[in-house]
């Protein structure tokens, strides 16, 4: 079979997770896995050897122990333990931990097999194991071979159970055969695979069980006849031992050919001094119509005094955190603090907020500008935080604010981020919440002062990110705090 040829669909098995095959392929492996991993993006350990690697499920897709130049693929679920000391800090960036790795994260990994890499795939190269199972076979990262990309979609087009994998599909799905896949480059927590310029395969790579809410909120969505979302066409799962709940793996969607992110569109805009007003508007009426939709379709809640001075309190600790960290921040405190009683001060006047499932990690780059129409994508949430916090109901607001400090970011990234940027902004941040009035949201500006405590949370959480990350782009969220503070001791 040529390197262009859609791949047969081969007999597949399962390595059962706990025989002596299952222990003997992962130990094969760890000492390779244990070196790669620290290199991917998309591991939260970054720059630091994980602690320990378990296997949770081994799933051949395709054989890998044939002699023949036909490629394996083998999909592993691994934990990881507790990673090790961080080999190379970035240089000026406080230590810590933003990414939320922890005892045992889960991740999923596509690996392909060949008896010798051809040059092509030189750079997926991921190890060579001394013995076990693939004993002088050439493991690589299977993502970066277009023809085990094709395999995969075929695997997609087949419902029903694979060893502790299930892939489903929607009703009509309709996916085509033997499109070419291409693995996008972007900088991503996850990995995606275009397919022939009709669909995109996001698969996650820290997994942990229950329903990913980029699915569930896609699926919730599609069924409420909403068009701001690109509908799943298929997604995979895993059943694990000892688990109630399925851990989604990935998802199948219909691509938006010759869309553009909100984040390109923003920058072009400032630097091409187009009018993004209106895009900023439209953007507010699609956030609106996804936040009414979501709260049809999945529970929603009230917080009430209690839970308002909760939140106040949790925010008040996250700056307290922060600041902890970052030096910068502590002269602000009194005045962010009192951003946030503000929230309480809500509730103790009686005053309640609606909560509801909502995108929780909503920025200009989740946005996409389709044929004149703006989606939303990537409901997962902010991966840092707990799974079950992410699927908890919550305030629209912190929608809102998060899309608001996205024109911010994006002012600031402009090579003058001067007075017309930060003019830029305003207009479009207000051109938004009139959007999100207009389109059936209720309207942001009514109670300032908790748009006010939503973004200083979420100013603050960019402060700590940055600070141990991208210590280059401090300034931005800072420029925010000292705003915010001012906004708050005026
Ligand atoms: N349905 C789609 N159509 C076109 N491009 C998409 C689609 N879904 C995702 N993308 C592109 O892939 C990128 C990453 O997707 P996203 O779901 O945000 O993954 P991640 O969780 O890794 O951020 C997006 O920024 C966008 O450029
Ligand atoms: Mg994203």
């Amino acid at each position: 079979m040529s390197e262009s040829s859609p791949p047969r669909t081969a007999p597949s098995r399962t390595r059962p997770v706990g025989t002596p095959a299952g222990g003997v392929l992962l130990r094969s492996l760890t000492g390779l896995l244990a070196r790669w991993l620290p290199s991917r993006r998309w591991y939260a350990g970054k720059g630091r050897p994980p602690g320990g690697l378990t296997l949770l499920s081994a799933t051949e897709l395709l054989p890998c122990g044939t002699t023949g130049p036909q490629p394996g693929l083998l999909h592993l679920l691994v934990r990881v333990g507790p990673p090790g000391p961080r080999i190379a800090p970035a240089p000026g960036a406080v230590p810590g931990d933003a990414d939320g790795e922890g005892d045992g994260d889960c991740y999923q990994l596509l690996l392909g097999v060949r008896p010798s890499l051809p040059p092509h795939l030189a750079d997926a190269f991921v190890g060579t194991p001394a013995d076990g199972p693939l004993r002088g076979r050439a493991v690589y990262e299977a993502l970066e071979d277009p023809r085990l990309l094709t395999l995969l979609l075929e695997r997609l087009r087949a419902p029903g159970a694979l060893g502790a994998l299930r892939f489903e599909q929607a009703p009509g799905a309709g996916i085509p055969s033997g499109l070419p896949g291409r693995l996008l480059s972007a900088e991503q927590s996850n990995s995606s695979v275009v397919y022939g310029n009709s669909h995109i395969l996001k698969l996650f790579r820290r997994v942990s069980p229950g329903i990913n809410p980029d699915l569930e909120l896609s699926l919730a969505l599609t069924e409420e006849g909403g068009t701001r979302v690109p509908p799943p066409t298929a997604w995979f799962e895993a059943d694990l031992p000892g688990t109630s709940e399925p851990v989604t793996l990935g998802i199948l969607q219909p691509f938006l050919d010759g869309s553009r992110d909100g984040w390109h569109l923003a920058l072009s805009s400032l630097q091409h001094r187009t009018d993004f007003e209106l895009c900023a508007r439209d953007l507010g009426v699609a956030t609106a119509e996804v936040h009414t939709a979501l709260a049809r379709a999945l529970p929603t809640g009230v917080l009430r005094r209690p839970q308002l001075e909760q939140a106040a309190a949790e925010m008040s600790q996250r700056l307290d955190a922060a600041a902890a960290a970052v030096p910068a921040l502590r002269p602000h405190r009194a005045e962010l603090r009192r951003t946030f009683d503000a929230v309480a001060e809500h509730g103790r006047r009686g005053g309640r907020l609606a909560a509801q499932r909502i995108h929780g990690d909503l920025h200009l780059g989740q946005v996409l500008l389709h044929e004149n129409r703006w989606s939303l994508i990537d409901f997962e949430g902010e991966p840092a935080r707990p799974l079950a916090e992410r699927r908890s109901p919550q305030p629209t607001i912190r929608d809102v604010a998060g899309m608001l400090r996205s024109f911010d970011y994006a002012a600031a990234q402009h090579r003058d981020p001067g007075p017309r940027a930060q003019r830029w902004a305003r207009l479009c941040r207000d051109a938004y919440c009139r959007g999100y009035a207009e389109g059936g949201g209720r309207d942001p500006l009514e109670h300032p002062e908790l748009l006010r405590a939503w973004e200083t949370d979420k100013a603050v959480y960019e402060v700590l990110y940055e600070a141990r990350h991208r210590p280059a782009w401090l300034h931005v969220p800072m420029a925010a705090i000292r705003r915010l503070a001012e906004e708050a001791a005026a």
